[in-house]
């Protein structure tokens, strides 16, 4: 795909990753991906913002095939899908100067050599003139990692946020239009990779309250020529109190743990909670992470697998515990033959959450009608706290 004109002067650049499938190899791409460059003409200067994923750079070298000069480019995140293709750029334009936040330099230095006279340290506040054109640049740490910053095009009010706003999302569209599929991508990013941060990020939404932004470009998935959609979307997420939905990550050996889920679901249900159970055997864990996002309770549930929980259980618990998200309440429930220790074992991982624990139901071999009556009353204990 070729560039791609935002406004006069402005133009999107970038690679399409139609068939990748896994990031970081932990994140899920059922959709795909993008990494998004952006290029900006101004009456004297032209920068180019961020690069692409290296193994796509030729996409890139493409797109900038009829572009004779690029005075600067603006590294505003170090992490390789972004800056990786940095030094084939560097040598198409050997008087390119790199533009970039005094926390990223060194995170760029330890991955390239980079010469330093190069390099241009900016901080939050500082511009650029293109001729015509301004860039202001905005320290925005953890989005997604410590030396993060976006930068704002202020004649055109244009956003330039790497992976704040982004989305895991292949498509051909330059902009947010199908907006019910470019929502579940930007949910799932939102909850994969920054969830994590939600106290920086409540910091940085309110930052921009006060700014006309007019153009959201983040470096994944398409761009937001209706910003509200998407800063309304992270406001929510953030800031919003969970909601009346339990989340219940489980594996099952024998069927009795199962077994115990689906009366839970049943009797959540006829409560009006909103439920999701995500078998972890096989779960995608990007929708995991996605319903993790505004779930007030979650409750695993497992057979007890010698003496602690089912790994993949473990394994849920872990990525919660990493994720951070707004959940207030856990309970576990689960199946077991003689004796163990799950619930201990996975409160211990959650050490990074304040959960309640509601009283947990663990059953010995199959569940009878007096545990269909705990898991009743566990039911019950979830909706009057969602109620509170
Ligand atoms: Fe898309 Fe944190 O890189």
């Amino acid at each position: 795909m070729d560039k791609r004109e935002i406004c006069s002067g402005v133009y999107w650049l970038g690679a399409i990753d139609w068939e990748r499938q896994l990031f970081d190899a932990l994140v899920p791409l059922p959709e795909g991906t993008s990494y998004n460059a952006y290029l900006i003409k101004g009456g004297s200067k032209t920068a180019l913002l961020d690069t692409v994923e290296p193994d796509m750079v030729d996409t890139l070298l493409h797109q900038l095939r009829d572009v004779p000069a690029v005075d600067y480019v603006i590294v505003h995140h170090a992490e390789q899908d972004h800056s990786g293709s940095l030094p084939t750029i560097l040598e198409k334009y050997p008087h390119a100067q790199v533009i970039t936040s005094a926390k990223c330099l060194p995170l760029l230095q330890d991955m390239f050599s980079l010469e330093k006279d190069r390099c241009l340290i900016v901080k939050d506040g500082d511009t650029l003139d293109l001729g015509g054109r301004t860039l202001e640049f905005m320290a925005m740490p953890w989005v997604h990692w410590p030396e993060t910053m976006v930068s704002y095009l202020r004649e055109d009010h244009i956003l330039f946020t790497c992976d704040f706003f982004g989305s895991h999302l292949a498509t051909s569209d330059l902009f947010a239009h199908d907006k019910a599929r470019v929502y579940d991508a930007a949910k799932r990013y939102y909850a994969q990779i920054m969830m994590p941060f939600r106290t920086h990020i409540a910091k940085h939404l309110e930052r921009l309250v006060p700014m006309d932004v007019r153009v959201i470009c983040p470096s994944h998935g398409p761009v937001f020529d209706d910003p509200p959609f998407i800063m309304e979307a992270y406001r929510d997420w953030v800031n919003a109190p969970p909601q009346n939905k339990v989340v219940i990550p489980y594996v099952s050996m024998h069927h009795s743990t199962k077994l115990m889920v689906d009366m839970l679901v049943g009797e959540l249900a006829a409560r009006g909670v909103s439920v999701q159970p995500f078998e972890m055997t096989v779960t995608d864990i990007g929708r995991l992470a996605a319903a993790l996002v505004d779930a007030s309770t979650v409750v695993m549930a497992t057979p007890t697998v010698l003496n602690g929980p089912h790994p993949n259980i473990a394994y849920a618990a872990f990525l919660m515990n990493l994720l951070k998200p707004k959940t207030k309440y856990l309970s576990v429930i689960g199946s077991l033959g003689w004796g163990g220790k799950v619930v201990e074992q996975l409160s211990g991982i959650l050490t990074n959450l304040k959960l309640e624990l509601l009283d947990p139901v663990l059953v010995k071999g199959v569940p009878a009608e007096k545990d269909r009556a705990a898991l009743a009353a566990l039911a019950q204990t979830i909706a009057h706290k969602h109620s509170l």
